[in-house]
């Protein structure tokens, strides 16, 4: 399992930075405590010290002449000194001659404890603090000239020390935490200063990925930020600038690639519509004639009536077509886009011997689309099919609800069969390349046309083809409705899905 977390930037500088502050004010307190501690307890010694020098005046004497009354009088009186806890006057032999202790009497005995071993040899003055517990024991050897008349020890109580070296630092670390938690606020702040823009930056790369190209990062900073702030504001215009411009020329091929497909159709339209006319004009000029046959009028109306109104709705659906396309989405019913358009492609068809076969389903729900730019695509693979068979053959359409898998959407499929040509595999991969194209007067245009509105449209296309036995096409459009407007120039999610 993988336990690492993802940490914003604000939150890594923050934590790094607040870590940093962190070990500073440690480092910093525990320096302060531990100097005000070595402060304290050196005034202790600095006191200890002036104490035993006074004391080494009056025991001078005393100790040559070996005075035990006096000695311990002075040890007696060292108990004046603020603090004491022990004093002791000692012989040259190690022998304490007087002395002063809260609890036992030692005269005449010797030192048995280690420090006082040590005390009875040394020629200097002996300061420890803790070798016994919270007790200062200062010596200092006693001489008269050269001799060695014996030494005092003093035992001063450290506890009050302690106790002020406590508070000190109670103290030390109550402000240090008041301090480190004020900085950590201000670490705080200026962390969020200094990440906002950059999140504003990513909110801006994020929207603009998406499509948003209109949005704008309005950071008014004289910094690095500021001046990347700009440049992204910048990139982003320029590529508003370029998809307008690519849109621009889409929409030119496009409307090229319908000219070009009714460019195909008009000899046959031009056949499709003279031939009624004909009808009507041998009617009308046979009118005058029989007129009073009551049959042959009937007759007459209902055929010039039915093959007027066929010539207008051709003439209708070959408007629509050939109208630059306006991004229009609406609710449409795919069957009557379809049949739209083979009944446009009909003459064409029959022209080539090829026979358009429907076989729609009823109850296809309505989706969102925009109807100009699906004709077109259709316009386009029928054209294909019609093109595809030689010596004639037949097309087969249907539509039909489907879904790449168990889990996903629905999309309604428009299915486009032929028995034409095929595609041989090396051109499947290339046939919705812009410009791929195997024929003379082609442009190679229609099927990446058709690709790029369909996958406008969060669509996908497939085809499966045998050389020699034909090519279907299966065309899928979602069922929901689209999230963005379309025509803004970008792609939905999905990919162009080819199966061979
Ligand atoms: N139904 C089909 N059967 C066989 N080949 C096809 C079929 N549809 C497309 N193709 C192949 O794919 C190529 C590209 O098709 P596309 O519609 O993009 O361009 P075109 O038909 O050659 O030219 P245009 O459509 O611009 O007149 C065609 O030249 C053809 O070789
Ligand atoms: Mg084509």
């Amino acid at each position: 399992m993988d336990l690492r977390v993802k940490l914003s930037l604000k939150v890594k500088i923050f934590l790094s930075v607040g870590l940093f502050y962190l070990a500073a004010v440690g480092t910093l307190t525990y320096l302060t405590i531990r100097s005000q501690r070595n402060l304290l307890l050196e005034q202790m010694a600095e006191r200890a010290k002036a104490g035993i020098s006074l004391m080494e005046l009056s025991v001078t004497g005393a100790l040559y002449k070996l005075d035990i009354f006096r000695l311990e009088t002075i040890a007696r009186e060292a108990k004046a000194l603020p603090d004491v806890d022990y004093a002791y006057i000692f012989d040259n032999n190690g022998r304490i001659v007087g002395d002063y202790h809260e609890d036992q009497n030692q005269l005449f005995l010797t030192f048995t404890d280690e420090l006082g071993k040590r005390i009875l040899k040394s020629n200097e003055i002996l300061v420890n603090i803790g070798d016994k517990k919270d007790i200062l024991d200062i010596s200092k050897p006693v001489n008269l000239g050269h001799q060695r008349l014996g030494g005092i020890r003093l035992g001063f109580d450290l506890n009050p020390i302690l106790e002020e070296i406590r508070t000190v630092t109670f103290k030390a670390v109550g402000i240090a935490t008041a301090i480190f938690l004020l900085g950590l606020g201000f670490i705080f702040i200026i962390t969020a200063r200094m990440t906002k823009p950059l999140e504003k930056l990513t909110v801006a790369a994020k929207r603009i990925e998406e499509g948003d190209l209109q949005y704008r990062v309005a950071i008014d900073r004289d910094d690095e930020i500021g001046s990347l702030a700009k440049a992204f504001d910048q990139m982003a215009e320029r590529l508003m600038q370029r998809e307008k411009e690519l849109k621009e020329s889409q929409n030119t091929l496009r409307r090229a690639d319908r000219l070009s497909s009714l460019g195909l159709l008009t000899a046959g339209l031009a056949h499709e519509i003279r031939n009624p006319l004909v009808a009507i004009r041998t009617f009308t000029q046979l009118l005058p004639e029989r007129y009073e046959d009551a049959e042959f009028r009937e007759g007459f109306q209902g055929l010039a009536l039915k093959e007027v109104d066929r010539i207008c709705g051709l003439i209708n659906d070959l408007l629509s077509f050939a109208r630059p396309s306006r991004p229009n989405v609406a609710e449409e019913n795919m069957n009557d886009i379809v049949d739209g358009i083979a009944r446009i492609l009909e003459t064409e068809a029959k022209e080539k011997s090829v026979e358009i076969t429907r076989d729609f389903t009823p109850t296809l729900p309505k989706i969102w689309v925009d109807k100009e730019q699906l004709k077109q695509v259709f316009m386009n693979l029928i054209l294909n099919a019609i093109q595809a068979m030689k010596e004639g053959g037949s097309i087969f359409i249907s539509t039909r609800i489907t879904s790449r898998n168990e889990h996903s959407d629905q999309f309604v499929q428009v299915e486009i069969r032929d028995t034409g040509i095929g595609i041989s595999p090396e051109n499947l991969e290339h046939i919705f390349d812009p410009f791929f194209t195997n024929k003379d007067e082609g442009s190679g245009l229609g099927l990446s046309i058709s690709h790029q509105i369909v996958q406008e449209h969060g669509g996908y296309v497939t085809v499966e083809s045998k050389v020699g036995v034909g090519t279907t096409f299966f065309i899928n459009l979602p069922t929901g409705k689209p999230i963005r407007q379309l025509g803004n120039g970008r792609a939905h999610a999905n990919e162009a899905n080819l199966s061979h």
